[in-house]
């Protein structure tokens, strides 16, 4: 399917529960491999939220998802508030066909409606599909920046 096709057949809608399974083998795609019951639980919790929100693409009503994103609200201390992308993938198959654009698309429109005046992603320097992508956009290069993390001794 060329692109032309790809982008006339593709449908955004929000996630729902139902979507776990899709949601969660995607995830793998993403280097967070997930099992479904897992997925469910935090697409529970998070649909639950209307400070967060997540869509999904198909094309041509297939069962298979061509890709997610996830945007929630940001608050910082020393920065106030803007939306933030928290995690975006497109499923190999159907990359470079203007899903990850249309999924962005969503997740704007939706950060508009919500009031933000800002959007912000962080991304992992090892995608440079990423670090096209984003460019493509009109998302420029604000900072680098490193990921600390601990794990609680029992
Ligand atoms: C990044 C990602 C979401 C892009 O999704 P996509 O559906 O392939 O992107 P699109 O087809 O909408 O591309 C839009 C534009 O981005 C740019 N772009 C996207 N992928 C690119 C690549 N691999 N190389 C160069 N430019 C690229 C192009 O300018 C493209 O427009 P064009 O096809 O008309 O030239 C997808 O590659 C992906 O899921 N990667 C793995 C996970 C990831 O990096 N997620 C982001 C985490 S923050």
């Amino acid at each position: 399917m060329n692109h032309d096709e790809t982008r006339s057949k593709l449908h955004i809608r929000a996630a729902g529960v139902t979507d776990a399974a899709e949601l969660a083998r995607l995830s793998a795609q993403l280097g967070y491999p997930c099992e479904p019951a897992a997925m469910r639980q935090r697409l529970e919790r998070l649909t639950a939220r209307a400070d967060h929100a997540v869509f999904v693409a198909s094309i041509d009503a297939g069962a298979l998802l061509a890709g997610w994103v996830h945007v929630g609200a940001g608050l910082w201390l020393e920065s106030g508030e803007c939306a933030e992308i928290l995690g975006l993938v497109v499923d190999t198959a159907a990359r470079r066909g203007g899903v990850g654009r249309r999924l962005i698309g969503a997740a704007e429109q939706w950060s508009r409606a919500a009031g933000f005046e800002r959007i912000v992603v962080r991304s992992n320097a090892v995608r440079p599909e990423a670090h096209a992508f984003y460019p493509s956009l009109e998302y420029t290069l604000e900072k680098t920046q490193r990921v600390y993390g601990k794990v609680f001794r029992p």
